[in-house]
Order: structure tokens, then C-alpha cells, then sequence
């Protein structure tokens, strides 16, 4: 069978088509996977701007899925059913997809699939890799989450941990504005890392030994924060450039809404996710994309040191939680899993632990349809369906 997805829930309209190759090993192939990326229109404000990115999936959605199509040689009538991403994401974005979707499964008498983001993350692995050795820890690294799950059959994920505040791919995308490098984030400040010196500045990690209150459920010591570590960056790059807002209080900014790591889009251009009474001036000063007069190589260092701290906290998270639920493999997908230096610690680490390590293509990291189509699949043959009065849900849980 041959499935359409679709996935608009941030600033990427994608489309893809995905067939069943018939061996259970490895269940899927891509036939096609079109992504139309907003970046260049959200760069200027320095990040996304929903009601920008609900109205350039209008315009793009219809000519992207004939692309998907027609690149996979795929007629309306060769499909046995549509996929697409109900959620988390913007609302107004998350709604292009889910219509479109209704409307063409409706007209071409196909049945519907709702998706939940993640859990097409977490099948790229599959994707990209075949069926992974199971039990399988797995963590989601993007612009709006930062979550383990331990993937104990296929199709069940089960959150074992989350970051308190920011987003890994959020701190990347932050930290790049506050040095005036635009957006997104991530892949600008892997590429100047590899010129910079990792040890430069010494920058906080942050080890949680404690339940959230917010999640008693989970136990907490696999937690992530990352707030922190962009507060100290900005720190450092004030005290070394001499600028300093009046009445300053960095550290309120980790009170970053708590939405921030549920709906996706963190990464929002206004702001608009930071807590009351986090500090004006801060905000203010990065919301402007703060550009510090600092030496190329200095920015350089910063990057390195920033990487090095958060892909340290990534990799040994992920080992810790492979280690106490006794993982047969581990997994690691969202878009900073493109990173260039996550990938190879991670190979190092998984060959010194003797774990195999799965992670996607770099055009199955960031968000794609194909992922989405995946994920379809496996929930069709498990028996789910959607109905038509099928609604977006910004805050879907998994
Ligand atoms: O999965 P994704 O495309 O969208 C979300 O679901 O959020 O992830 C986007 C995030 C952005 O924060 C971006 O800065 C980050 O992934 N990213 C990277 C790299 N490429 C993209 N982070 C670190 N290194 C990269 N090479
Ligand atoms: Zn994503």
C-alpha cells in the first residue's frame, strides 16, 4: 500500500509519499518526500511567526502534493489512505494540513490518519533504519521538544523524561540571535563550532536530581534544562562586550512559559512564550536579534562551548535511560539530531557501549512528511482511523 502524509505544523508545508515494502524488517520505503520551507520568510523576523506560516501553507499545500505525487508516479487512486499531523504544533498551521487532509481523503474515498508529531520523529528511526532492536530508548530532539521515550513494542512510546524549560533546538535557536547570527539557530552554530574552541568558556550543566511538580509521574533525574546555559551565554556575552540592560535579571527568563516544551513552535518570532515578568529588557534585546561586537573567533569559541555542553547533556541522558531500562538499541530523531557533532558523539559513545545507534537521514530529521506517512502506516495497520469532524490539537499529547 501506498500512503499520502502531510505535515504543517510548524514552518515546513511537506507532503510524501511512503509505500510497504512488504518485508517486516524493514516495513517502508520513501517513494517521494517535497518539503516547502518558510525559513527565508521567517528569517527576517527572527523566527516564526504563526499567522505568516498558516498563511504560506494555504498558498503552498495544493502544489506540494502534486509534486509528492507526481515524484512518486502516484495516482489519487493508487493510495489506500491519508496521513497527516494532527499535533502538537501552531494551531493555524496544524489546520492547512488537517483540511487539506480531510477534504482530499473525503474526495478520493480514502481513509484518514492522524499523526502525532512526535511519534513521526520517532518512526524517521524505522524509516531510515528498519525495525530497531526493541526495547529502544529513544530522544526527540527538535525546536519545541526535548523528550526520552522508551519504545518497548513497536507503535507504544512511553515518556520516560522532558526539559523543564527550553527546548534543545529552542536554546540553539536563542543563543544564535543573542550572538546576531539569525534563524534557525541550529545549523549556523554547528557549522562556526567547528572552528571554535570547545573548552574557550566555561559554561554551566545542569543535572536535575529531583521530581518536577509539574510531572510527578516521572522520576526527574532524566530530565534536561537548557535555560540556564543560554542565560550564562548571554552573561558572558555581555560582560564581554560591556552592554548591560538596565536592571538586568537573566535568570527569570527560565521561567519561559511551560507550554513552551508542549506546543511546538517554540521558537516563536514575538516572544510571545515568555512568562509574565520575565525581564523587558532581556527580551527586548534578543527579541531584536542583539548582535555582539565580538571577534569572529570569540563567536567561534562560544558556539563550540555552547555545543559541547549541549550535546554532552543529550548523549549522556539518553545512555543513562538506555542503561536503566535495559535498551536494546538507541534512537535519537527531531531536527538538532542533524547536528553534526550529536551524530558523532553519538557514534563514538553507541561503539564504546557497544549499543547500536540509530539515528535518521538529515532530510528525515527536520520535519518532514514522509516521517508523517510512516507513522500513518503504522497506525493504520494497528487499526486506527480518523473521522471526519477530526480537529488540530496545538498541545496533542502522545
Ligand atoms: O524537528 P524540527 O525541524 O522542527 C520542530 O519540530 O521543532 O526542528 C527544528 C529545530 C530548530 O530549533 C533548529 O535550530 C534545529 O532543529 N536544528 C539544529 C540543526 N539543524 C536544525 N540544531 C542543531 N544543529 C543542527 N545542525
Ligand atoms: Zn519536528
Amino acid at each position: 500500500m501506498r500512503i499520502l502524509g502531510i505535515e504543517t505544523s510548524c514552518d515546513e508545508t511537506s507532503a510524501a509519499v511512503v509505500e510497504e515494502t512488504g518485508d517486516a524488517a524493514t516495513p517502508w520505503a520513501v517513494r517521494s518526500n517535497v518539503v516547502a520551507s518558510q525559513v527565508a520568510i521567517h528569517r527576517e523576523w527572527g523566527g516564526v511567526v504563526p499567522e505568516l506560516a498558516s498563511r504560506q501553507h494555504i498558498r503552498d499545500i495544493c502544489g506540494v502534493v502534486e509534486r509528492a505525487l507526481a515524484d512518486a508516479g502516484t495516482a489519487w487512486s493508487d493510495l489506500g489512505a491519508v496521513a497527516v499531523t494532527q499535533g502538537p504544533g501552531l494551531v493555524g498551521s496544524l489546520l492547512v494540513g488537517v483540511s487539506f487532509a480531510k477534504a482530499a481523503a473525503a474526495a478520493a474515498g480514502l481513509p484518514l490518519v492522524a499523526v502525532h508529531h512526535l511519534a513521526g520523529h520517532i518512526e524517521s528511526l524505522v524509516l531510515q533504519n528498519g525495525e530497531l532492536p526493541l526495547p529502544s530508548v529513544v530522544l526527540v530532539v527538535s525546536g519545541g521538544h526535548t523528550n526520552l521515550y522508551l519504545v518497548e513494542r513497536p507503535g507504544s512510546y512511553q515518556l520516560l523524561s522532558r526539559t523543564r524549560d527550553d527546548a534543545a533546538g529552542e536554546a540553539y535557536d536563542k543563543v544564535a540571535k543573542l550572538l546576531g547570527l539569525g534563524y534557525p539557530g541550529g545549523p549556523v552554530i554547528d557549522r562556526l563550532a567547528k572552528d571554535g574552541n570547545d573548552r574557550a568558556i566555561a559554561l554551566p550543566t545542569t543535572r536535575l536530581t529531583h521530581a518536577d511538580r509539574n510531572a510527578p509521574e516521572l522520576k526527574g533525574d532524566l530530565d534536561f534544562s537548557f535555560s540556564g546555559l543560554k542565560t550564562a551565554v548571554l552573561r558572558h556575552v555581555l560582560a564581554r562586550t560591556g552592554e548591560q540592560p538596565r536592571g538586568a535579571n537573566m535568570t527569570r527568563d527560565s521561567d519561559v512559559a511551560q507550554g513552551s516544551n508542549v506546543a511546538q513552535g517554540s521558537n516563536v518570532a514575538q516572544d510571545s512564550n515568555v512568562a509574565e515578568g520575565s525581564n523587558r529588557a532581556q527580551r527586548s534585546l534578543v527579541a531584536q536579534g542583539f548582535s555582539p561586537a565580538l571577534p569572529e573567533q570569540e563567536i567561534a569559541d562560544i558556539a563550540a562551548s555552547f555545543q559541547r555542553v549541549v550535546v554532552t547533556a543529550l548523549v549522556e541522558r539518553l545512555f543513562d535511560a538506555a542503561r536503566r531500562y535495559g535498551a536494546a538499541s538507541v534512537g535519537v530523531a527531531g531536527g538538532v539530531s542533524a547536528n553534526s557533532r550529536l551524530r558523532a558523539d553519538l557514534k563514538t559513545r553507541g561503539e564504546a557501549r557497544e549499543l547500536p545507534t540509530f539515528l535518521p537521514s538529515l532530510a528525515l530529521s527536520t520535519d518532514n512528511a514522509a516521517m508523517i506517512a510512516a507513522a500513518g502506516l503504522r497506525k493504520l495497520r494497528a487499526g486506527h482511523t480518523a473521522s471526519f469532524d477530526l480537529n488540530a490539537d496545538a498541545a496533542l499529547p502522545l
